[in-house]
């Protein structure tokens, strides 16, 4: 079976392919018959162990879209909550023969282990600060769309990057596709081996946005922050909220993204997150496209034929 685990291990023209089908994905959402039937007949399980609006209801949507049977598994009143572990609820569910498993985790790597332990294909929708990779996806598609391309701009993105399955996943993506990449945070929300992740690192947003084509403010995720040094909201906002100020350092025509949901008036004001430049209300439509064309691609029976003869 196939997976989405990661960006890691896609290529560029994975990529392209990808985005390609998402494009094709956003002409179907956008008729009044939104439904077709790529995915008839298959069944879908979307297992969220944290908390989602976007992704959870995308996935849903997309695989409605598709034809298929969604059945989202409520971890809140599910026997997890009587101490089944993780595998357990994998394997009771894939004992049900769905054909594609959404899962989210808060736990790097809980989406690799699953898709070694289920018979059927497997799709990151977030796991702990590893990966999400339908979001750097959607933001690909997003920018792509709106800029004509991805290669050669130059994309800041801002904030807490330690705790960022966003920000990892948007790293790998954009540097894969030829994109200049720029992290402003204050050290103590940058990952160790940032040094290692082929971006520029920079510590106050005036030079971070210099001539920025894309800035992308994070969620700063203070549920992962038990006993790491927590900044103060106030100072935070001062330095490194997202605001009219700071945005005239990034070209003027630069996009303004956030994967959500949206802290306002922390690491963005209300004015860009809802100004002219913002296009996080696409980010959202292009998140549906993304996962029909990621769930189309993992299920698609040519694909499927292909790599059984090999
Ligand atoms: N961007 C994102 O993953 O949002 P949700 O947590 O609402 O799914």
């Amino acid at each position: 079976h196939r997976h989405l685990l990661g960006i890691q291990g896609l290529t560029p023209p994975d990529i392209e392919t990808l985005l390609d089908r998402a494009d094709a994905a956003v002409a179907i959402s956008r008729q009044s018959q939104k439904k077709t039937s790529a995915l008839r007949g298959r069944t879908q399980i979307n297992l969220f162990f944290e908390a989602s609006t976007r992704t959870q209801s995308s996935f849903e949507l997309a695989g409605k879209r598709l034809g298929a049977d969604v059945m989202n598994m409520s971890v809140a009143s599910s026997s997890v909550k009587k101490g089944e572990t993780l595998v357990d609820t994998a394997t009771t569910l894939n004992a049900m023969r769905p054909d594609i498993l959404v899962i989210r985790h808060s736990s790097a790597g809980a989406a690799a282990l699953l898709s070694q332990k289920v018979d059927c294909s497997v799709v990151n929708a977030g796991d702990g600060a590893h990966e999400h990779p339908t979001q750097a996806l959607l933001d690909a598609l997003t920018i792509r769309r709106a800029k004509g391309r991805i290669g050669g701009l130059t994309v800041a993105i801002c904030g807490d990057v330690l705790h960022s399955r966003v920000a990892r996943s948007n790293i790998l993506l954009l540097n894969a596709m030829g994109a200049r990449v720029r992290v402003v945070a204050p050290s103590t929300l940058l990952p160790t081996d940032v040094d290692q992740m082929s971006v520029e690192v920079m510590q106050s947003m005036a030079d971070g946005l210099k001539g920025a084509d894309v800035v992308m403010a994070l969620r700063l995720q203070r549920e992962r922050m038990a006993g790491a040094f927590v900044p103060s909201i106030r100072e935070y906002a001062r330095y490194y909220g997202l605001d009219a100020e700071k945005l005239k350092a990034a070209k003027d025509d630069a996009l303004v993204m956030h994967p959500g949901p949206m802290n306002r008036g922390v690491e963005i004001s209300s004015e860009i997150a809802d100004g002219p430049q913002s296009v996080i209300q696409e980010q959202v439509e292009m998140g549906v496209a993304v996962r029909m064309a990621v769930m189309e691609a993992l299920l698609d029976p040519r694909r499927e034929n292909k790599d059984a003869d090999r």
